[in-house]
């Protein structure tokens, strides 16, 4: 109720502004002694039934921030605050950057979806290692990517060099091969692109975290054929990264609200919200039935309601992540779907959301 109204002020700003307000807002209040106690003390997730361990970490929640909120490290302890079992920072590349021109995001409000073609900027992986040093109390997953100067075929030293740099800080690394918005990005999730890549980005992990076994997975997008995605587990596997994140955004326009016609002016990039649920639980189930509990599965993608997150850990997945619904629905969101998941996990008759991954697979 009381959002209704600070979204009514929101909307009245750019969609990029209304992301610059709220997050500077978050960063200044985190500042303010006391304020980060009472954001946990109103939202903060305590439920023993949502208590799982995940990639060698204890969680109080498995619902998490996607990446690309806080590209830089600098609010993590503030969405942790709010109720969200872990954060994913970045897209960090190696390289700071501006990312593309604006306006690159926009709401598509009748289909509850958001556009962007951000295009990773960022202030680069020493300036988010420099953050994730200090002390913190929110579990934090590191999302890498490729500085958009950096062609292909020195990807591999790219993502190295933003590993050494991130990985004795994070708690869980990612490489995201499948965002639109950096040229010729997803081509890197061609197996014979991603075995290299993979291997040198775990062998910068280990040399850069001797000892600390950081986990590494991977980010695919919802638009691979399933071919690809079969092929894309498959070598998750053969490689041991321990799991996968389905989905990215998605390229695909199909089945909007939003008139072709204003869907087209808004320009290219990734659809993400509520228009992408039913792909990216698509791609879901499909990675769960190549490598059933040997990887750990991520959901993202349309997440907007207990219901929603329910779906995807039947599936298959351990985890989930939300970033649209959250410009929809508030800062209360996280704890909502907490609370609906707890009393789901209760309903079926289990004592902990543990026991309902992939009971639906
Ligand atoms: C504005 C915006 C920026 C994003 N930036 C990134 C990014 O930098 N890296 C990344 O891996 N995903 C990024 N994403 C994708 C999200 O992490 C997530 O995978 C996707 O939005 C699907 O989840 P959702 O439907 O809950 O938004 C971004 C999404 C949005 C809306």
């Amino acid at each position: 109720m009381i959002y209704r109204f600070f979204r009514f002020f929101l909307f009245a700003f750019s969609a990029e502004t209304a992301h610059r307000l709220t997050l500077g807002s978050l960063r200044l209040l985190s500042y303010v002694p006391g304020v980060l106690w009472l954001l946990r003390a109103l939202f903060g997730v305590s439920d023993p039934r949502l208590r799982l361990r995940a990639l060698g970490l204890d969680l109080a929640s498995p619902v998490g921030l996607a990446a690309g909120l806080d590209k830089d490290a600098e609010v993590f302890e503030a969405f942790g605050a709010l109720g969200f079992g872990f954060v994913e920072i970045g897209t960090v590349t190696s390289l700071a950057q501006p990312g593309n021109p604006q306006p690159r995001l926009f709401r598509l409000r009748r289909d509850r979806a958001l556009l962007n073609r951000m295009g990773f900027n960022n202030h680069g992986a020493a300036a988010a290692a420099a953050r994730l040093a200090r002390p913190r109390r929110t579990l934090v997953g590191a999302n890498i990517g490729r500085s958009k100067v950096t062609p292909n075929e020195a990807a591999v030293a790219d993502y190295v060099t933003s590993a050494e740099l991130l990985a004795p800080h994070a708690d869980y690394m990612v490489v995201n091969v499948s965002s639109p918005n950096t040229p010729s990005l997803r081509e890197l999730q061609a197996v014979e692109s991603l075995r290299p890549l993979i291997s040198g980005v775990q062998q910068a992990i280990e040399r850069a975290a001797p000892g600390r076994a950081v986990p590494l997975l991977l980010k695919v997008a919802p638009d691979l054929h399933d071919d690809d995605i079969d092929a894309i587990a498959d070598l998750a596997l053969e490689l041991r990264i321990a799991g996968i994140i389905a989905t990215n955004t998605t390229i695909g326009r199909g089945g909007l609200q939003t008139p072709p016609s204003e869907v087209e002016a808004l320009g290219s990039g990734g659809l993400s919200g509520a228009p992408l649920k039913e792909r990216s639980l698509q791609v879901l189930r499909r990675l769960r039935r190549r490598v059933g509990d040997r990887l750990l599965l991520v959901g993202a993608g349309g997440i907007e309601t207990a219901e929603d997150a329910w779906d995807r850990i039947r599936a298959g997945a351990t985890l989930v992540q939300v970033y649209s619904a959250l410009v929809y629905d508030g800062p209360s969101l996280p704890s909502r779907i907490a609370s609906g998941l707890a009393e789901r996990v209760s309903r079926a008759g289990l004592s902990n959301i543990s026991g309902a991954i992939g009971t639906d697979a």
